[in-house]
């Protein structure tokens, strides 16, 4: 079963208040121009993301990197991917979705001689120090990912690194246990790697680090652990064919990118969740949630007050004891987009004991799966009983063709969504303020400009200090 929305419950008269007949037959038309908007920017070869399941000769790159790495006998038993944001999620991602649960604790056996999967996503010490304390150096493989090749916190944690492989190993050696993903021609990374004779893989030069999944960023780390990167990248290039219709009805994504587009724009419905009913899904819900702020917050115009919705990320039926309360009768200001999975990879039956305690003993003889799916299509019921909006987005199981298909799913959404909301969705220009603060206090020899900017800034008053 391919992925499937049901989007029932967004809509008036499901949900008083909800999306009207009248405004979807009107947002058709929209769809249709950011549809053509979308396949004109392909043309124009800046959607690079779009052709990332049919590049056989980048795939091929990071197969015969792998293969390297095994006829050199240097297979690694711990990969650490090194990188932050868009070069990181995607990596945690895979490993949550394809790679069966707890796998850092299993033991060779167990992972059938597959590495470890670790990924930095931050430059917190702690969590480095107790990493690199843990590994054998020797057998693992940092893979360092960085699309513009300067990220201060991923060239921080390429640098801790390179000098603790070199301290271990000596600097020869330290070469061998890196590589890095980067920008085809452009970058520090890519300048080090050719001075230096360091492998590394490419980042297409049109493919922003948010929407790089389906590139090395995303594909070596899974195809070192072992997961089918040709399924993962037949269900992006299945889904893309899926979204090929510039009709609103006929187009997955672009219909889960018009609901929440209109519940935001015209009903006050700012906040979107997505609420995976899956352990396996949950890291894919923090993709989504980098993935839709930092493609759509953003100002249409300079100094316009700025648009785009909030995303959230929940987990069922986990947060049906915490976030489900705010969702239910809290501000009603969002759309709750769950996923639902038909067969789960394990189920369990619940035992049936202690009959005649009323507490438990309807639960024996009912399934563990059964039991949250049925936990699911309770909320989404109840969510709707109290005019809440939401939809569900259902696959029959979490497999690499589907994984692929859901990042190429979200990721045509989002540029479904730029279109409707009139930005670019491909640039965050906001985030740069704050880096250029951090060059200036680091010391960075072009920060001067921003060292002003800083100094002028209020200090902090004492008065308002507790
Ligand atoms: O989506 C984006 O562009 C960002 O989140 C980047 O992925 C993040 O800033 C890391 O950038 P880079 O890959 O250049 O190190």
């Amino acid at each position: 079963m391919p992925l499937r929305l049901d989007y029932t419950n967004m809509m008036a008269p499901s949900i008083p208040g909800g999306i009207t007949d009248a405004e979807w037959r009107e947002a058709a038309a929209r769809f249709t121009a950011a549809h053509a908007a979308v396949a004109e920017q392909h043309r124009a070869g800046t959607l690079g993301f779009l052709d990332l399941p049919g590049d056989r000769a980048l795939h091929q790159q990071t197969l015969n990197y792998v293969q390297g790495c095994r006829e050199r006998g240097s297979y690694p038993t711990d990969v650490v991917v090194l990188g932050i944001g868009g070069s990181a999620l995607g990596p945690i991602a895979l490993r949550t979705a394809l790679r069966p649960p707890q796998w850092n604790l299993l033991d060779d056996a167990a992972r059938e001689g597959n590495p470890r999967l670790h990924v930095l996503d931050n430059v917190d010490p702690a969590n480095i120090v107790a990493l690199l304390a843990r590994l054998d150096l020797r057998r693992s493989l940092f893979i360092v990912t960085s699309k513009s090749g300067g990220t201060a916190e991923t060239m921080s944690q390429y640098l801790v690194v390179r000098a603790r492989l070199a301290e271990a190993l000596g600097d020869a050696a330290a070469r061998q246990q890196i590589v890095f993903v980067t920008d085809p021609a452009k970058g520090a990374l890519r300048t080090i790697a050719r001075a230096e004779g360091i492998p590394a893989l490419d980042i297409p030069s049109n493919v922003g680090g948010r929407f790089s999944v389906l590139t090395p960023v995303g594909v070596l780390p899974a195809a070192l652990v072992g997961i089918d990167t040709a399924a993962l990248l037949a269900g992006a290039a299945d889904m893309r064919e899926r979204c090929a219709s510039p009709a609103l009805a006929g187009n997955i994504a672009g219909a889960f990118a018009t609901l929440q587009f209109l519940a935001d724009t015209a009903h006050g419905r700012h906040v979107q969740v997505l609420m995976p009913y899956s352990d396996a899904l949950r890291d894919m819900a923090d993709w989504f949630v980098q993935l839709w702020a930092e493609s759509l917050g953003k100002h249409r115009s300079a100094g316009d007050a700025g648009v785009g919705p909030t995303p959230l990320a929940a987990l069922g039926a986990t947060d049906q004891h915490s976030q489900v309360q705010l969702f239910m009768e809290g501000p009603a200001d969002k759309t709750v987009t769950f996923m639902s999975v038909e067969q789960g990879a394990y189920d369990v039956e619940i035992p049936t004991m202690h009959q005649d305690v009323p507490e438990l003993a309807y639960l024996g003889g009912h399934r563990l799966g059964e039991l949250l799916d049925i936990e699911r299509r309770a909320t989404a019921g109840a969510l709707a009983r109290r005019g809440r909006p939401n939809m569900t987005l259902s696959l029959a199981r979490v497999d690499a063709f589907a994984v692929g298909g859901i990042f190429m799913f979200l990721e045509l959404a989002t540029a479904y969504a730029g279109h409707l909301y009139g930005v670019n969705a491909f640039d965050q220009p906001g985030v740069e303020l704050g880096k250029q603060f951090t060059y200036a206090m680091l010391g960075r020899a072009d920060a001067d400009a921003a060292r002003k900017e800083w100094d002028q800034l209020p200090k902090p008053d004492p008065a308002r200090i507790i």
